[in-house]
């Protein structure tokens, strides 16, 4: 009878939660209506669009050949606006490139060191153990030739740009692990832009794109086109395609041991569903010879 009552509580508990939950999603839903009369809506406009990606799952791996063809598009298209300055050139072996293949990459770059014996900085040829440099003196340059907006740093971009999904995705999410939040909003944001809707002014220099986190526009022109960037893997050679591959190197930036995290996540679950199993076993020898 006890247990009876004790599950029923439980489940009104859960229901109360369940609702609460609902009320809340539904004042934000009066929210938005109240906004589409003028004031400012409800940022992104459109929520990410879902990608199947390799390293989704608990058992999520990175894609090599992916995240090299990501590397190509952010060096040819993305690092003249964009730094990448936590990520250091040696950490690419993890790619799947070789130590001299790495120093090769790495001496394309010109990195400020110093100071010298005389107290000058001076620039010298990156080795392995630097990191992407950036394309801007500081931030003030970068956002003076950008529309006044500087591009954010790539090192945690895709672990900073989760758009919340709130009740009752939150909750499946739980279950289903999903994770990639960040690559998916980059994935769309890329492939986003669209002319603004009538009626639907964006103010001079920047560009109508429903997915953007923080208003209808932003000042980055519409980086990617087909064809823009040579593969030589044979992969499709589109916005598309470009767009998954770059979002996809950007989680491993943000995020290069993923799979060991999932791993040891999944051990731990093992670990802990075998220690339950034990538990209840002694409960059960314990309390053997006990009267209820
Ligand atoms: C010509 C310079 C330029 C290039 C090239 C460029 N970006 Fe940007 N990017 C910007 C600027 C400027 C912003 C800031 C926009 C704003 O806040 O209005 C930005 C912002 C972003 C953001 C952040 C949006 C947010 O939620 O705040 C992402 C993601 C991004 N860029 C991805 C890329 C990728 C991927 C590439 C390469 C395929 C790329 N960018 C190439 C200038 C550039």
């Amino acid at each position: 009878m006890r247990k009876l009552v004790t599950s029923l509580l439980s489940l009104a508990f859960v229901a109360g939660l369940g609702f609460t939950a609902a009320l809340a999603q539904d004042d934000h839903a009066a929210e938005g209506d109240a906004h589409a009369e003028g004031a400012t809506p409800h940022y992104p406009i459109n929520k990410p669009r879902e990608v199947d990606w390799s390293f989704a799952g608990p058992f999520g791996h990175y894609d090599k050949g992916q995240l090299q063809r990501g590397l190509k598009v952010y060096t040819e298209v993305c690092a003249a606006c964009h730094s990448m300055s936590l990520v250091s050139f040696r950490t690419l072996e993890d790619l799947g490139y070789s130590e001299e293949q790495v120093k090769a990459f790495a001496a394309n770059y010109q990195v400020t060191d110093g100071p010298n014996d005389d107290g000058d900085m001076f620039e010298r040829t990156a080795v392995p153990s630097d990191y992407f440099p950036s394309p801007f003196p500081n931030a003030q340059a970068a956002a003076a030739s950008n529309n006044g907006a500087a591009p954010p740093d790539f090192s945690l971009i895709a672990k900073a740009r989760g758009v919340t999904r709130g009740f009752p995705q939150f909750v499946f999410d739980m279950f289903t692990q999903y994770q990639e939040g960040g690559p998916d909003y980059i994935y769309s944001l890329l492939t986003g832009y669209q002319e603004p809707p009538e009626g639907v002014e964006v103010p001079e220099g920047t560009y109508y794109n429903p997915y953007f986190i923080a208003s209808a526009s932003l000042a980055m022109a519409p980086p990617l086109s087909d064809g823009q960037v040579t593969y030589d893997d044979g992969s499709p050679e589109t916005l598309d395609q470009y767009s998954k591959d770059v979002s996809a190197f950007l989680m491993w930036a943000a995020e290069p041991h993923l799979e060991d995290r999932k791993r040891t996540g999944f051990m731990v679950m093992v670990f802990l569903l075998i220690f339950t199993g034990l538990i209840y076993l002694t409960k059960k020898s314990v309390y053997a010879s006990k009267e209820h």
